[in-house]
C-alpha cells in the first residue's frame, strides 16, 4: 500500500489516539488537580530524601534549606541541584534512600568513562516505571494484544527491561529481541509479525538495510508504530523512517538516572513534541549559565525531580539535555518538552561555534542521492579544530551527483550553523552501523 504517513491514520488500526475511557484517572485531570498532586509528593520526596540520604541531608543544610520550606512548587527553586558527577561520588549505594533489602533492581548508565552511575529501583518503584511505559506504548498507539518487538539492549541499560514490563503491564505479547543479531531480528519481524518496535533509531536505520538486503519491502512488514528513543533524532530522520516503514515514528525519552524510558512520551495523534508524565518526574527547565529557572517556552536545561521513587529519589537532577517546556496538547494537563535535539555533553564547539550533531543530521538527510549514515570526525591541523562529516552514498547514487553533494552540504552548514566543515562521501556500507545507542563523533584530535 502506497500511502503517506499523514493518511495512515485513516487506514490503519493503529496510530489513532485512545479512547478517553481507557486513559488513567490522572491522564485526564485538571491542571490544578495535577498541580495539587505534585505538591504533596514533591513535599514527600523532599522529606525523604532528607531523612534517608545523609548526602541530601548535608546538601540541604548547606544551603540552610528545609523541606519544610517547600510550600509551593516554585518553591522547589531554593533547593539545590544534583549533578552527575555528585551520584558518581556516591558510587555504589549512596544515594540510596531504602535499606539495601527493599532493592528489587539495579541499572546502571554504562559508564564508559570513568565510573559508572548505579540506580536502584523498590518493588514500588518498577510498578511506577511500568506504569508510565504502558502509559506511553498507549499514547503512541499500542493497544493490549498488540506485539511489540523490543529491540533496545537488555541489561544494565534501562532501555530493553523498561520497555519490557511496561509493554507487558499494558498487556501486550513482547518479544524480548536485546540489540545486535540483525539478521535474526528481521526475520523475527517477519515471522511473529509484531505491530511495535521499540528501539533506538539509529538501529531501526540498520534494521531498514538488513530487510533491503534480504529483498523484503520494509513497507510490507506488519509494524505500525516504532518508538523511538535514547538518543537525539530529528524531524527528517521521523519522516525517513517513516517513509520506508510505513509506520508511525514517535519519540520516548528517558534517563536512567530519573528512571528510564517513559518519563516522556510523545502522542501519536499530535507528534508535537512530548508529554512529560509530570505525576512522577517535575520537569524545570534552567538556563545553563547563571541557573535560574525559565519560563515556559524558553530553550535551556532540563532538571528532573522525582515525585514518587523511593529507592532513589533525585532533586532537581541536571540531565544536561537540553530542551524547552510547552503546554500540554493531546493530554492537557500534561507539559510536553521539545524533542531534545541536543545535549550539552555532544555539542561541538568549532571554533567558537556550537554545533550539535543534529543540525548535520538534518541537512545530510535532506540532501539528495545520500544514504541516511554518517559521521563526525573531529581533527586536529596546526592547532585548529576542523570537522569533516563523512556520509555514505546512497548505492545507485552517480559519481557526478557525489561531487555536487559534498558542496551542497559543506554550503548548507555553512549558511546555517556558521561554520566551515569537509565532506567527504563514501561508498554505501562502509560506515559503521549502530547496534543500539549511536556514537556520531569520532574523536581523532591528539589528547590534549
Ligand atoms: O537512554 C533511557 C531510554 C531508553 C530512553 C530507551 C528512551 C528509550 P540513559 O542511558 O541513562 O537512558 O541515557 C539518557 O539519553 O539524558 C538523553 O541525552 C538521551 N536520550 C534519551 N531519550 C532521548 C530522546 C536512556 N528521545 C540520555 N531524544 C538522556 C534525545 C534522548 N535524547
Amino acid at each position: 500500500m502506497t500511502t503517506t504517513h499523514n493518511d495512515v491514520p485513516q487506514v490503519r488500526r493503529l496510530g489513532r489516539a485512545p479512547a478517553t475511557e481507557d486513559l488513567s484517572p490522572v491522564e485526564r485531570a485538571s491542571i490544578d488537580e495535577l498541580r495539587a498532586l505534585q505538591l504533596e509528593r514533591l513535599q514527600w520526596t523532599l522529606r525523604h530524601a532528607y531523612l534517608n540520604v545523609p548526602f541530601y541531608r548535608r546538601k540541604f543544610d548547606e544551603a540552610g534549606v528545609h523541606p519544610d520550606d517547600c510550600r509551593e512548587l516554585g518553591d522547589l527553586a531554593k533547593f539545590p541541584f544534583t549533578t552527575k558527577q555528585e551520584l558518581r561520588e556516591n558510587y555504589p549505594y549512596g544515594m540510596f534512600a531504602v535499606p539495601k533489602d527493599r532493592i528489587r533492581r539495579i541499572h546502571a548508565s554504562s559508564g564508559t568513562t570513568g565510573t559508572p552511575t548505579v540506580v536502584g529501583y523498590t518493588e514500588d518503584d518498577l510498578d511506577a516505571w511500568a506504569d508510565v511505559v504502558a502509559r506511553s506504548i498507549r499514547a503512541a498507539g499500542g493497544r493490549p494484544g498488540d506485539t511489540v518487538h523490543v529491540a533496545y539492549g537488555y541489561g544494565l541499560f534501562t532501555g530493553g527491561l523498561g520497555a519490557h514490563y511496561g509493554a507487558e503491564k499494558l498487556g501486550c505479547t513482547v518479544v524480548p529481541a536485546s540489540g545486535g543479531m540483525t539478521a535474526r531480528q528481521v526475520q523475527l519481524i517477519t515471522d511473529l509479525r509484531p505491530e511495535i518496535i521499540m528501539v533506538t533509531p539509529s538501529y531501526m536505520l540498520t534494521l531498514l538495510d538488513e530487510f533491503e538486503r534480504q529483498g523484503i519491502d520494509p513497507r510490507s512488514t506488519s509494524l505500525r508504530v516504532g518508538i523511538f528513543g535514547a538518543e537525539p533524532w530529528t524531524e527528517q530522520m521521523r519522516h525517513e523512517i517513516e517513509d520506508r516503514l510505513d509506520l508511525h515514528a514517535v519519540d520516548i525519552y528517558g534517563l536512567s538516572e530519573v528512571m528510564g524510558p517513559g518519563v516522556a512520551q510523545e502522542c501519536v495523534e499530535t507528534k508535537d513534541g512530548l508529554h512529560v508524565w509530570e505525576d512522577h518526574f517535575y520537569p524545570e527547565v534552567v538556563d545553563p549559565l547563571d541557573d535560574v529557572v525559565l519560563p515556559d517556552g524558553d530553550t535551556g536545561e532540563l532538571v528532573f525531580t522525582s515525585l514518587t521513587k523511593q529507592a532513589m529519589p533525585v532533586i532537581r537532577y541536571r540531565t544536561r539535555d537540553l530542551t524547552a517546556l510547552r503546554p500540554g496538547t493531546a493530554r492537557p494537563a500534561f507539559r510536553r518538552m521539545d524533542k531534545v535535539t541536543g545535549r550539552s555533553d555532544d555539542m561541538i564547539i568549532l571554533r567558537g561555534v556550537n554545533v550539535f550533531p543534529t543540525q548535520i543530521e538534518e541537512i545530510v538527510l535532506a540532501t539528495e542521492g545520500l544514504a541516511p549514515h554518517f559521521q563526525l570526525h573531529l581533527s586536529r591541523k596546526d592547532r585548529m579544530d576542523h570537522l569533516t562529516v563523512v556520509v555514505e552514498a546512497d548505492a545507485d547514487t552517480p559519481t557526478e551527483r557525489r561531487g555536487a553533494a559534498a558542496a551542497e552540504i559543506a554550503t548548507r552548514v555553512k549558511d546555517g550553523v556558521g561554520v566551515s566543515v569537509g565532506v567527504e562521501i563514501v561508498d554505501p556500507e562502509t560506515l559503521e552501523r549502530s547496534v543500539g545507542k549511536l556514537k556520531r563523533v569520532v574523536d581523532q584530535r591528539p589528547p590534549a
